[in-house]
Protein backbone atom coordinates (compact mmCIF):
# COMPACT_ATOMS: atom_id res chain seq x y z
CA UNK A 1 0.00 0.00 0.00
CA UNK A 2 1.30 3.57 -0.48
CA UNK A 3 1.13 5.30 2.91
CA UNK A 4 1.09 9.09 3.34
CA UNK A 5 3.32 9.66 7.27
CA UNK A 6 2.47 13.31 8.17
CA UNK A 7 4.48 14.22 11.36
CA UNK A 8 7.31 11.79 8.99
CA UNK A 9 10.30 13.41 11.16
CA UNK A 10 8.77 13.51 14.48
CA UNK A 11 9.20 10.46 17.38
CA UNK A 12 6.49 8.18 16.26
CA UNK A 13 6.75 9.31 12.32
CA UNK A 14 10.18 8.24 11.96
CA UNK A 15 9.37 4.70 13.57
CA UNK A 16 6.48 4.50 11.71
CA UNK A 17 8.43 5.00 8.42
CA UNK A 18 11.30 2.54 9.18
CA UNK A 19 8.55 -0.19 10.58
CA UNK A 20 6.13 0.31 7.83
CA UNK A 21 8.31 0.46 4.75
CA UNK A 22 8.96 -3.04 5.38
CA UNK A 23 5.93 -4.17 3.66
CA UNK A 24 4.97 -0.51 2.13
CA UNK A 25 5.50 2.39 0.26
CA UNK A 26 5.90 5.16 2.61
CA UNK A 27 6.18 8.42 2.03
CA UNK A 28 6.77 10.38 5.37
CA UNK A 29 6.64 14.43 5.31
CA UNK A 30 7.63 17.25 8.19
CA UNK A 31 5.94 20.48 8.50
CA UNK A 32 7.96 21.96 5.84
CA UNK A 33 6.79 19.60 2.87
CA UNK A 34 3.02 19.86 4.50
CA UNK A 35 1.07 22.41 6.83
CA UNK A 36 -1.53 19.52 7.57
CA UNK A 37 -3.46 22.96 8.77
CA UNK A 38 -3.49 24.13 5.26
CA UNK A 39 -6.62 23.13 3.62
CA UNK A 40 -5.63 23.55 0.07
CA UNK A 41 -1.86 22.15 0.96
CA UNK A 42 -3.60 19.31 1.66
CA UNK A 43 -5.97 18.57 -0.78
CA UNK A 44 -3.53 18.96 -3.37
CA UNK A 45 -0.90 16.85 -1.78
CA UNK A 46 -3.21 13.92 -1.38
CA UNK A 47 -4.43 14.39 -5.04
CA UNK A 48 -0.96 14.20 -6.29
CA UNK A 49 0.29 11.13 -3.78
CA UNK A 50 -2.41 8.96 -4.31
CA UNK A 51 -2.27 7.27 -0.94
CA UNK A 52 -4.21 4.42 0.27
CA UNK A 53 -3.36 5.26 3.47
CA UNK A 54 -3.08 8.48 5.50
CA UNK A 55 -1.01 8.16 8.73
CA UNK A 56 -1.33 11.44 10.99
CA UNK A 57 1.72 11.57 13.62
CA UNK A 58 1.64 15.12 13.38
CA UNK A 59 0.59 17.40 16.30
CA UNK A 60 1.65 20.41 17.99
CA UNK A 61 2.98 18.02 21.21
CA UNK A 62 4.20 20.73 24.01
CA UNK A 63 1.40 20.56 26.10
CA UNK A 64 2.36 23.13 28.56
CA UNK A 65 2.48 25.78 25.67
CA UNK A 66 -0.85 24.69 24.27
CA UNK A 67 -2.36 26.70 27.19
CA UNK A 68 -0.71 29.79 26.01
CA UNK A 69 -0.75 29.54 21.62
CA UNK A 70 -3.97 27.94 21.32
CA UNK A 71 -4.80 29.36 18.39
CA UNK A 72 -1.91 27.63 16.56
CA UNK A 73 -2.42 24.42 18.41
CA UNK A 74 -6.10 24.30 17.27
CA UNK A 75 -5.08 24.56 13.64
CA UNK A 76 -2.67 21.22 14.03
CA UNK A 77 -4.18 19.31 16.03
CA UNK A 78 -7.75 19.97 15.07
CA UNK A 79 -7.64 21.73 11.73
CA UNK A 80 -4.93 19.19 10.71
CA UNK A 81 -6.43 16.06 11.31
CA UNK A 82 -10.16 17.32 9.96
CA UNK A 83 -8.32 18.38 6.57
CA UNK A 84 -6.29 14.77 6.42
CA UNK A 85 -9.66 12.68 7.06
CA UNK A 86 -11.60 14.69 4.92
CA UNK A 87 -9.11 14.10 1.74
CA UNK A 88 -8.93 10.63 2.83
CA UNK A 89 -12.45 10.43 3.06
CA UNK A 90 -12.85 12.03 -0.61
CA UNK A 91 -10.34 9.66 -2.06
CA UNK A 92 -11.27 6.28 -0.42
CA UNK A 93 -8.12 6.42 1.27
CA UNK A 94 -7.82 5.29 5.15
CA UNK A 95 -7.27 7.30 7.56
CA UNK A 96 -4.92 6.57 10.68
CA UNK A 97 -4.73 9.31 13.71
CA UNK A 98 -2.63 8.92 16.95
CA UNK A 99 -4.80 10.59 19.75
CA UNK A 100 -4.03 10.69 23.93
CA UNK A 101 -4.54 9.65 27.28
CA UNK A 102 -4.85 13.20 28.23
CA UNK A 103 -8.76 13.31 26.71
CA UNK A 104 -9.25 11.39 30.27
CA UNK A 105 -9.30 14.07 33.81
CA UNK A 106 -7.75 11.16 35.40
CA UNK A 107 -10.12 11.03 38.42
CA UNK A 108 -10.57 7.41 38.30
CA UNK A 109 -8.80 5.69 41.19
CA UNK A 110 -5.54 4.28 40.44
CA UNK A 111 -5.12 1.18 39.56
CA UNK A 112 -8.21 1.54 37.99
CA UNK A 113 -8.27 2.02 33.89
CA UNK A 114 -9.85 4.11 31.19
CA UNK A 115 -11.11 1.90 28.02
CA UNK A 116 -12.47 3.02 25.24
CA UNK A 117 -15.89 3.14 26.15
CA UNK A 118 -14.73 5.65 29.28
CA UNK A 119 -16.02 9.05 29.13
CA UNK A 120 -13.81 11.69 27.93
CA UNK A 121 -13.12 14.77 29.98
CA UNK A 122 -9.86 16.91 28.80
CA UNK A 123 -8.56 19.01 31.91
CA UNK A 124 -5.70 20.79 29.54
CA UNK A 125 -6.24 22.27 25.98
CA UNK A 126 -3.83 20.28 24.46
CA UNK A 127 -6.45 17.52 25.58
CA UNK A 128 -9.48 19.08 24.28
CA UNK A 129 -7.75 19.56 21.25
CA UNK A 130 -6.89 15.84 20.50
CA UNK A 131 -10.36 15.14 21.83
CA UNK A 132 -11.99 17.86 19.27
CA UNK A 133 -9.73 15.78 16.37
CA UNK A 134 -11.19 12.46 17.20
CA UNK A 135 -14.52 13.80 16.81
CA UNK A 136 -13.36 15.68 13.45
CA UNK A 137 -11.84 12.46 12.10
CA UNK A 138 -15.27 10.37 12.61
CA UNK A 139 -17.11 12.89 11.15
CA UNK A 140 -14.90 13.41 8.02
CA UNK A 141 -14.72 9.64 7.18
CA UNK A 142 -16.02 6.24 8.06
CA UNK A 143 -12.75 4.63 7.37
CA UNK A 144 -10.58 5.93 10.36
CA UNK A 145 -8.46 4.23 12.74
CA UNK A 146 -7.75 6.67 15.85
CA UNK A 147 -5.06 5.06 18.30
CA UNK A 148 -4.81 6.72 21.79
CA UNK A 149 -1.45 6.35 23.48
CA UNK A 150 0.51 7.66 26.35
CA UNK A 151 3.83 8.52 27.93
CA UNK A 152 5.54 8.09 24.59
CA UNK A 153 9.36 7.39 24.01
CA UNK A 154 12.28 6.68 21.36
CA UNK A 155 15.39 6.98 20.23
CA UNK A 156 13.97 10.35 18.42
CA UNK A 157 12.97 13.48 19.43
CA UNK A 158 12.59 14.99 22.99
CA UNK A 159 11.13 12.84 25.35
CA UNK A 160 10.54 12.74 29.58
CA UNK A 161 13.47 9.99 29.12
CA UNK A 162 16.41 12.01 27.58
CA UNK A 163 15.60 14.83 29.74
CA UNK A 164 16.02 12.59 33.18
CA UNK A 165 19.39 11.73 31.42
CA UNK A 166 20.77 14.84 31.07
CA UNK A 167 20.01 15.96 33.97
CA UNK A 168 21.44 12.82 35.98
CA UNK A 169 24.41 13.24 33.83
CA UNK A 170 24.61 16.72 34.38
CA UNK A 171 24.62 16.72 38.32
CA UNK A 172 24.52 13.11 39.57
CA UNK A 173 24.24 14.78 42.92
CA UNK A 174 21.51 16.75 42.32
CA UNK A 175 18.11 16.61 44.30
CA UNK A 176 15.84 16.48 41.31
CA UNK A 177 12.15 16.24 42.09
CA UNK A 178 10.25 13.75 39.75
CA UNK A 179 6.25 13.45 40.38
CA UNK A 180 5.53 10.41 42.29
CA UNK A 181 1.29 10.89 42.09
CA UNK A 182 0.93 10.88 38.22
CA UNK A 183 -0.10 7.21 37.12
CA UNK A 184 0.40 5.96 33.16
CA UNK A 185 1.78 3.47 31.03
CA UNK A 186 5.43 4.55 28.90
CA UNK A 187 5.24 3.51 25.41
CA UNK A 188 8.30 2.58 23.16
CA UNK A 189 7.20 4.89 19.86
CA UNK A 190 8.88 1.76 17.98
CA UNK A 191 6.44 -0.97 19.72
CA UNK A 192 3.83 1.62 18.69
CA UNK A 193 4.68 1.69 15.17
CA UNK A 194 4.39 -2.28 15.11
CA UNK A 195 0.88 -1.95 16.90
CA UNK A 196 -0.19 0.65 13.98
CA UNK A 197 1.24 -1.89 11.40
CA UNK A 198 -1.16 -4.58 12.89
CA UNK A 199 -4.14 -2.80 12.74
CA UNK A 200 -3.49 -1.14 9.29
CA UNK A 201 -2.96 -4.76 7.77
CA UNK A 202 -6.53 -6.11 9.80
CA UNK A 203 -8.49 -3.60 8.26
CA UNK A 204 -10.11 -2.12 11.52
CA UNK A 205 -12.15 0.50 12.23
CA UNK A 206 -12.85 2.89 15.13
CA UNK A 207 -10.97 3.96 18.24
CA UNK A 208 -8.29 1.94 20.24
CA UNK A 209 -6.24 2.18 23.11
CA UNK A 210 -2.62 1.62 22.48
CA UNK A 211 -0.10 1.49 25.67
CA UNK A 212 2.10 -0.85 27.17
CA UNK A 213 1.41 -3.22 29.46
CA UNK A 214 1.23 -2.33 33.23
CA UNK A 215 2.09 1.04 34.46
CA UNK A 216 4.22 3.18 36.89
CA UNK A 217 4.88 7.34 38.23
CA UNK A 218 7.03 9.37 36.13
CA UNK A 219 9.33 9.21 39.17
CA UNK A 220 9.35 5.20 39.05
CA UNK A 221 9.78 5.35 35.06
CA UNK A 222 13.11 8.20 35.30
CA UNK A 223 14.77 5.93 37.99
CA UNK A 224 13.68 2.36 36.44
CA UNK A 225 15.26 4.01 33.42
CA UNK A 226 18.43 5.90 34.94
CA UNK A 227 19.26 2.31 36.68
CA UNK A 228 18.97 0.38 33.69
CA UNK A 229 21.41 3.12 32.10
CA UNK A 230 23.49 2.55 35.05
CA UNK A 231 23.71 6.27 35.40
CA UNK A 232 23.82 7.35 39.54
CA UNK A 233 21.57 10.11 39.94
CA UNK A 234 19.70 12.07 43.25
CA UNK A 235 16.22 11.88 42.44
CA UNK A 236 13.34 12.10 44.80
CA UNK A 237 9.45 11.29 44.80
CA UNK A 238 7.45 14.46 44.71
CA UNK A 239 3.94 15.38 44.43
CA UNK A 240 2.06 17.49 41.33
CA UNK A 241 1.70 19.96 43.78
CA UNK A 242 4.92 20.64 44.80
CA UNK A 243 5.82 20.76 40.40
CA UNK A 244 2.80 23.18 39.18
CA UNK A 245 2.82 23.33 35.21
CA UNK A 246 0.68 25.55 33.12
CA UNK A 247 -1.56 22.74 31.91
CA UNK A 248 -2.79 20.45 34.50
CA UNK A 249 -2.14 16.26 34.02
CA UNK A 250 -4.64 13.43 34.49
CA UNK A 251 -3.30 12.02 38.03
CA UNK A 252 -4.59 8.55 36.78
CA UNK A 253 -3.81 8.13 32.74
CA UNK A 254 -3.83 4.36 32.86
CA UNK A 255 -5.54 2.69 29.68
CA UNK A 256 -6.39 -0.67 28.69
CA UNK A 257 -6.03 -1.54 25.64
CA UNK A 258 -9.58 -3.43 25.26
CA UNK A 259 -10.59 -3.20 21.79
CA UNK A 260 -7.18 -4.29 20.72
CA UNK A 261 -7.64 -7.36 22.91
CA UNK A 262 -11.30 -8.30 21.63
CA UNK A 263 -10.20 -7.97 18.25
CA UNK A 264 -6.82 -10.32 18.77
CA UNK A 265 -4.61 -7.68 17.66
CA UNK A 266 -2.92 -6.81 21.30
CA UNK A 267 1.16 -7.01 20.59
CA UNK A 268 2.07 -4.68 23.44
CA UNK A 269 4.10 -5.81 26.21
CA UNK A 270 4.82 -4.88 30.02
CA UNK A 271 6.60 -1.19 30.02
CA UNK A 272 9.41 -2.48 31.81
CA UNK A 273 10.64 -5.24 29.40
CA UNK A 274 10.19 -2.85 26.19
CA UNK A 275 12.26 -0.15 28.41
CA UNK A 276 14.94 -2.77 28.96
CA UNK A 277 14.94 -3.85 25.20
CA UNK A 278 15.31 0.37 24.22
CA UNK A 279 18.37 0.61 26.82
CA UNK A 280 20.01 -2.62 25.66
CA UNK A 281 19.70 -1.38 21.72
CA UNK A 282 20.14 2.25 22.36
CA UNK A 283 22.26 2.71 25.63
CA UNK A 284 25.63 4.28 23.90
CA UNK A 285 23.39 6.71 21.50
CA UNK A 286 21.68 8.19 24.05
CA UNK A 287 24.59 8.82 26.58
CA UNK A 288 26.04 10.14 23.24
CA UNK A 289 23.24 12.38 22.34
CA UNK A 290 23.87 13.95 25.95
CA UNK A 291 27.10 14.85 25.24
N1 LIG B 1 4.85 12.34 23.06
C1 LIG B 1 3.95 11.79 23.89
O1 LIG B 1 4.24 11.50 25.07
C2 LIG B 1 2.57 11.49 23.39
C3 LIG B 1 1.63 10.94 24.28
C4 LIG B 1 0.35 10.67 23.80
C5 LIG B 1 0.01 10.92 22.48
N2 LIG B 1 0.94 11.47 21.65
C6 LIG B 1 0.56 11.73 20.27
O2 LIG B 1 1.39 10.94 19.44
C7 LIG B 1 1.61 11.59 18.18
C8 LIG B 1 3.09 11.62 17.88
O3 LIG B 1 3.77 12.33 18.91
P1 LIG B 1 5.36 12.51 18.89
O4 LIG B 1 5.84 12.32 20.27
O5 LIG B 1 5.95 11.72 17.77
O6 LIG B 1 5.45 14.07 18.53
P2 LIG B 1 6.67 14.93 17.96
O7 LIG B 1 7.96 14.20 18.08
O8 LIG B 1 6.54 16.27 18.61
O9 LIG B 1 6.34 15.04 16.42
C9 LIG B 1 5.25 15.80 15.98
C10 LIG B 1 5.54 16.24 14.57
O10 LIG B 1 4.41 17.03 14.16
C11 LIG B 1 4.88 17.84 13.12
N3 LIG B 1 4.04 19.02 12.93
C12 LIG B 1 3.79 20.02 13.82
N4 LIG B 1 3.02 20.96 13.23
C13 LIG B 1 2.77 20.54 11.96
C14 LIG B 1 2.04 21.07 10.87
N5 LIG B 1 1.39 22.23 10.94
N6 LIG B 1 2.03 20.35 9.72
C15 LIG B 1 2.68 19.19 9.61
N7 LIG B 1 3.39 18.64 10.60
C16 LIG B 1 3.43 19.30 11.77
C17 LIG B 1 6.29 18.25 13.49
O11 LIG B 1 6.96 18.29 12.27
P3 LIG B 1 8.22 19.27 11.95
O12 LIG B 1 9.26 18.83 12.94
O13 LIG B 1 8.53 18.95 10.55
O14 LIG B 1 7.75 20.68 12.21
C18 LIG B 1 6.77 17.11 14.40
O15 LIG B 1 7.81 16.38 13.81
C19 LIG B 1 0.92 12.96 18.32
O16 LIG B 1 -0.36 12.88 17.78
C20 LIG B 1 0.80 13.16 19.82
O17 LIG B 1 -0.28 14.00 20.14
C21 LIG B 1 2.21 11.75 22.08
Amino acid sequence: MKILITGGAGQLGRDCTTVLKKSHEVTPVGSKALDIADRTAVNAFVKALKPDVILNCAAFTRVDDCETEKEPAWKVNVEGPKNLASAAGARGARMIHISTDYVFDGKKPVPDHYTETDNTHPISYYGLTKLEAEKAVCEETDRYSILRTAWLYGINGRNFLKTMLRLALGDPEREIQVVHDQFGSPTWSYRLAEQIATVLDADVNGLFHATSEGHCTWYELATTFLDEMEVPNAFVPCTTRDYPTPAKRPANAILENQRLKDEGLNIMRDWRTDLIQFVNLFKLRLIGGVK
